[in-house]
């Protein structure tokens, strides 16, 4: 099932492109199918966003940038949705504050489902339109609404655990399947001899912009774990008094841990002298052999240093993830959390994304795209830090070794883990 998506460069046949797209939208509404309509309307943090907003902005994305340029006559679904569903393209207009998502009662949850069958069947007569000289663009840019909307897939279900987090009612989004193995995983470590080593997207295949141009950087020795640390791991750091020793944090993560009263990874509560946590299969005990995971960036390197380790840089985490094979515990798997390590088992891919000590900053040469879409990526690059190799709910498809995911040095809510460097 998990068939690597096109891109436009092999989409020789447009049918290819189109039998992507609807198996990427109709998992969307898939991951809805869960939720009563009360769950997909409220925002439960700043960075969080309603399954109803993610539902329609993933098709504002394709009526904006496919259908609104390239489908003759094409009148837009809605006039307001333009203003509502825009994330941040500056460049497109005006747009509706991110604050103020969980506010939108209106359009209803049938009406943004009429939305996404309107544009679906619209891009269906883009696609099977005779090609135009534009073909080569639009099928870049549906390559790239697709790859947007496996992004928000994730988000969708992120942002759906924080809300039910919230919930005293601890409502479960789906039973979990159960795990593979429980054993308390071996650690070895990886060593990578010294030497120039090449970085980024190699032309196979579609990539992001912030992954390219591919380029070649020398690299020291260094030693990576053969896994991400566990929660076993973890809890010996809150025992040890971790949360409470600023000689082990940055400055800026000995603040947040103080104002936000950090005593825990995100979702961990202590009843009767255990760990308990949120998972998006409702409450249950934090299981010692998987990884740590929903952990900052200051966590994540406080941890290390009491380890007496390092976090990698993004650089020495693709080196090494460029000889692993690829594979993992992904979205497709239904766990939807992050499970223990079975024998040999790297866990680059899948379970966690693993926080790296590399700011989000453009590879050498990098140059944003002309235009809107310049702003998809390029214009976050200060102040937040890469995270490697995808998570439990990210689709499978959608993960490779140069992709780059980046979030501010605070965030907990995705599914975030660590791997220790030396
Ligand atoms: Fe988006």
């Amino acid at each position: 099932m998990n068939r690597p998506l096109r891109s436009h460069s092999d989409a020789s046949s447009r049918n290819g492109l189109l039998e992507d797209l609807h198996r990427v939208r109709d998992l969307t509404v898939r991951l809805c199918d869960p939720l009563s309509a009360e769950d997909c309307v409220v925002q439960s943090a700043p960075e969080t966003s309603p399954a109803k907003w993610h539902l329609a902005h993933t098709t504002w994305f394709f009526e904006n940038f496919l259908l609104l340029p390239y489908l003759p006559k094409y009148r837009p679904f809605h006039p307001r949705f333009g203003f509502l569903f825009n994330s941040y393209y500056e460049s497109v207009g005006e747009f509706h504050p991110r604050l103020q998502r969980g506010l939108l009662s209106r359009p209803s949850l049938e009406e943004i489902k009429a939305y996404r069958v309107h544009v679906d069947q619209h891009m269906v007569m883009l696609l099977e339109a005779p090609e135009s000289a534009n073909a080569g663009e639009v099928g870049a840019r549906v390559t790239l609404g697709i790859h947007h909307e496996q992004q928000h897939q994730e988000l969708l279900l992120t942002d759906i655990k924080h809300l039910f987090a919230c919930n005293p009612l601890r409502p479960t989004y789906r039973e979990a399947k159960s795990p593979d193995s429980r054993t308390n995983p071996s650690l070895d470590w990886l060593r990578l001899p010294a030497g120039m080593y090449a970085f980024g997207h190699d032309g196979d295949g579609f990539a992001f912009d912030n992954e390219m141009p591919r380029h070649r950087r020398y690299l020291d020795e260094f030693s990576l774990a053969s896994r991400p640390v566990t929660n076993a791991e973890y809890i010996d750091f809150i025992a040890a008094g971790g949360y409470r020793q600023p000689t082990l944090w940055l400055s800026d993560g000995w603040r947040k841990v103080n104002e936000a009263r950090w005593t825990a990874p995100l979702y961990w509560e202590r009843q009767n002298g255990e760990w308990w946590q949120m998972t998006l299969a409702g409450y249950r005990r934090v299981e010692p052999s998987e990884p740590v995971c929903h952990v900052s960036y200051y966590e994540a390197d406080a941890f290390a240093r009491w380890a007496g380790k390092r976090l990698p840089t993004e650089f020495e985490w693709e080196a090494a993830a460029g000889t692993q094979t690829p594979g993992g515990n992904f979205l497709e798997s239904g766990r939807l959390h992050p499970q223990s390590a079975r024998g040999g088992a790297s866990q680059f891919f899948g379970d966690v994304w693993e926080w790296t000590q590399s700011a989000y900053s453009p590879y050498p040469g990098y140059r944003p795209p002309a235009g809107a879409l310049g702003e998809y990526n390029g214009k976050f690059m200060v102040s937040q830090l890469v995270l490697r190799g995808g998570s439990c709910v990210t689709p499978a498809t959608h993960i490779r070794a140069s992709y780059r995911n980046f979030f501010y040095p605070q965030d907990r809510w995705q599914f975030m883990g660590i791997r220790l460097a030396a």
